[in-house]
């Protein structure tokens, strides 16, 4: 039965999609099987995923629309041929979508419906998340089992964080919060901003930190640009093993249950 993992901060630009790419592959050349699925409307996941595209016939929006008469097996694809990693993609018109379900009757729960259909088949599922509380957000925090929220080095890297778990608290309800949070984009040598953050972060997040952080890496920017996981753009760059270290510990999360 896979487990579903939300990767979620409202703030924008902290590296979501960068690590649901970068997560995915990690976990898929360990063979396990991962779907990755893009909740943003801006589709950066998909693009990257697809090699390129923007445009996606059948697509995320469907398990939100009215109509409701996708199978979501059809809307499956493999990234680049491979056995181990699958995706769903979305585009632009899923942002209509969302308008109009928001007065949809059990709308929180679309997403969770749908995924119960394929859990069976896949180790993992990683729900890519917009940078807002919007309703696919929501159906995201429903359906996962754990939430992973990555952290900047910016100064405003945790302004929001205590409105988030706010959040999940109110859409979880009595679900215990299985949540962590990690640092990305570190500069190591930033010695001032790293010790502030992680002073200012345990006040807020305590236990709840992973020893992984991701550094600053310009092979992560540049492998995104040319629509790759960091793994299949340069061989031997650090950020592969700052990955693997992302991937153990959230495996270590898992098997202590
Ligand atoms: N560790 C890192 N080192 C260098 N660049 C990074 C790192 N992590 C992310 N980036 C870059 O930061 C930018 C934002 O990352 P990403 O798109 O993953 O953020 P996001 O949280 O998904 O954004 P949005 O909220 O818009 O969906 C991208 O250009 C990405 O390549
Ligand atoms: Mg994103």
């Amino acid at each position: 039965m896979a487990k579903v993992i939300a990767i979620l901060n409202q703030k924008g630009g902290v590296g979501k999609t960068t690590t649901t790419i970068n997560l995915a592959d990690t976990l898929s050349q360990q063979r396990y099987k991962v779907l990755v699925i893009d909740l943003d409307p801006q589709g950066n996941l998909s693009k990257v995923v697809s090699g390129g595209d923007v445009r996606f016939e059948c697509n995320v929006m469907d398990l939100f629309s009215k109509e409701n008469k996708s199978d979501i097996n059809e809307m499956i694809r493999a990234v680049n041929g491979s056995e181990y990693f699958f995706y769903i993609p979305t585009d632009i018109r899923l942002s209509r979508v969302i308008e109009s379900g928001l007065t949809l009757s059990f709308r929180e729960v679309r997403l969770t419906k749908h995924l119960n259909k394929i859990k069976n088949d896949f180790d993992f599922i990683i729900l890519d998340c917009p940078p807002n509380l919007s309703l696919t957000t929501t159906n995201a925090i429903v359906a996962a089992d754990l939430f992973l929220m990555p952290i900047n080095s910016g100064v405003f890297a945790l302004d929001g964080l205590e409105d988030l778990l706010d959040a999940l608290n109110e859409v979880t309800q009595d679900k215990t919060l299985n949540y962590y949070v990690f640092r990305n984009e570190v500069a190591v040598k930033n010695k001032i901003i790293n010790g502030a953050i992680k002073e200012d972060l345990e006040q807020i997040a305590k236990e709840r930190i992973l020893k992984t952080v991701i550094r600053r890496s310009e092979h992560i920017g540049q492998a995104s640009f040319m629509s790759l996981p960091v793994s299949k753009y340069k061989q031997g760059s650090t950020a592969i093993n700052d990955y693997k270290s992302l991937a153990k510990e959230i495996l270590t999360l898992f098997d202590t249950e």
